[in-house]
C-alpha cells in the first residue's frame, strides 16, 4: 500500500469513478475534481493498492487547519484501514470536516479516528440535510 500526495491528472478517471461509486448523485462533477486538482488550496491524497486507486481524500489547506472536503473507499476495499490510512498522513494538525448527519459510516468512521461533535449546519445540504461538524484537534 502505498499514500501519494502528487497525483497525476490522469488519476482524476479513477477517483471520479470512486466517487460516483459511492456518492451516487450527489458525487462531485469531473469538471469539480479537476478544478480541485488546479486549485493551490486543496490538495489530493490517494491509497494506492496493486497500482489501483482504492480511496481518495480532498483537503483544503487553511493554513491554521485541514478541512477535509471529500473521502471515499472503493466499495470492495472498505474496512481495511485505507481511509484511516489517508487521515494518518496528515499529520498532528487541526482537522475538520462536515458530515450528512444520515452517514452513519462516515459518522462512525470520524469517531473511531479521535473526531469529535463540535457542531451542527441545519438544513445545510441541498435536500435540507443538517451537516455535522467533526474536529479533531492538533495535540501540543
Ligand atoms: C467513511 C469511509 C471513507 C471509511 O473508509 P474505510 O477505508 O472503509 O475506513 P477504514 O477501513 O480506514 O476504517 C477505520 C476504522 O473506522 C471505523 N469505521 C469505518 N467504517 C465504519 C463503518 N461503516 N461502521 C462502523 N465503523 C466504521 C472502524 O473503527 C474502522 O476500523 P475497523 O475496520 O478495524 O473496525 C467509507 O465508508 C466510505 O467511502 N464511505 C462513503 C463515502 C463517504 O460517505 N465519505 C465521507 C463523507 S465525505
Amino acid at each position: 500500500m502505498q499514500i501519494k500526495a502528487n497525483i497525476s491528472k490522469s488519476d482524476i478517471d479513477e477517483i471520479y469513478n470512486i466517487s460516483k461509486e459511492q456518492f451516487g448523485e450527489n458525487s462531485w462533477t469531473y469538471e469539480q475534481f479537476i478544478d480541485s486538482y488546479y486549485s493551490k488550496s486543496t490538495q489530493i491524497y490517494v491509497a494506492i493498492e496493486n497500482l489501483t486507486i482504492v480511496s481518495f481524500m480532498i483537503v483544503q489547506d487553511n493554513i491554521d487547519d485541514l478541512n477535509i472536503l471529500l473521502i471515499a473507499t472503493k466499495e470492495t476495499y472498505k474496512r481495511k484501514g485505507y481511509a484511516k490510512k489517508l487521515i494518518n498522513f496528515l499529520g498532528n494538525k487541526t482537522i475538520w470536516l462536515e458530515v450528512r448527519e444520515s452517514n452513519f459510516d462516515a459518522i462512525n468512521f470520524y469517531l473511531a479516528n479521535e473526531f469529535k461533535l463540535i457542531g451542527k449546519r441545519l438544513n445545510y445540504y441541498k435536500n435540507k440535510e443538517n451537516a455535522l461538524i467533526f474536529e479533531k484537534k492538533s495535540i501540543a
